[in-house]
């Protein structure tokens, strides 16, 4: 199965992003556009970075009633993004109706994500706050077999519960991870995060932001995740 390092393009405008993709002479990275860039440039950004050969994984998280995200999963199928998500939590209606709206008239799809819940989200506070009476591994697993009840090809989650997804799913459900860190680095608001080299066992996408984007050499930084991460050289 194909495994990539995504990197969150979490950048206000147009220019910075492209400033900074332009950095990138050799590997062209997997992207991800997520609702900053997204609502600031609107979708001819997302048609700009296609078009300079990048893959796109378009992070918009959507969560909303199944008929509104049936319409709106039609508009973005038209964008023709590698990949796209939503909310677990707006349930199996929702996420039914989303692959259908998300699917062309010949049948095939993009991929289509579950956020299970968010990697800056902990335990405690989910229990909390959010009144959910469970532990967070065996939230995530429910929220993930409901995605593949739904007929999603897999969810986002912290890289620590990456394995438990794959043994409650299937090894060909997928898993997308963000929260992750360089053992030497910041941490910053996430909280259930882990390094490339560990999350290698049972990720298959792994998304990096700041360690990337906020690094004084992000191409070094880029090249460093991928060699933790795929095990070659960028
Ligand atoms: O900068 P950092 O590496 O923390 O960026 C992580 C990216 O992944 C952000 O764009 C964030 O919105 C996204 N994300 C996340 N947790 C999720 C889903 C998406 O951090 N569960």
């Amino acid at each position: 199965m194909a495994k990539d390092v995504i990197i969150a393009l979490d950048f206000e405008n147009k220019e910075k992003t492209l400033a900074f993709l332009d950095q990138f002479t050799g590997r062209k990275p997997y992207v991800k556009i997520g609702m900053e860039l997204y609502y600031a440039e609107g979708p001819a950004i997302v048609q700009e970075i296609k078009a300079r050969g990048h893959k796109i994984f378009l992070d918009l998280k959507l969560h909303d009633i199944p008929n509104t995200v049936k319409k709106a999963m039609a508009v973005l199928r038209h964008l023709d993004v590698d990949m796209t998500n939503l909310h677990a939590a707006g349930t199996i209606a929702m996420m039914e109706a989303a692959k259908e709206g998300l699917t062309r008239e010949d049948g095939s799809c993009g991929v289509l994500l579950a956020v299970t819940q968010l990697t800056s989200t902990s335990e405690e506070r989910m229990q909390s706050e959010l009144l959910i009476n469970a532990s967070m591994p065996d939230t995530v697993k429910k929220y993930a077999q409901n995605a593949k009840a739904a007929g999603l090809s897999g969810v986002v989650c912290s890289p620590l519960e990456a394995a438990l997804v794959k043994e409650a799913c299937g090894q060909d459900f997928l898993t997308v991870t963000p929260g992750i860190r360089f053992a030497d680095g910041d941490v910053g608001d996430q909280v259930r995060i882990m390094t490339p080299e560990k999350a290698r066992a049972a990720s298959d996408y792994i998304v990096v932001g700041r360690p990337i984007t906020a690094a004084s050499d992000p191409v070094a930084a880029y090249n460093r995740c991928v060699m933790e991460f795929l095990g070659i050289d960028a």
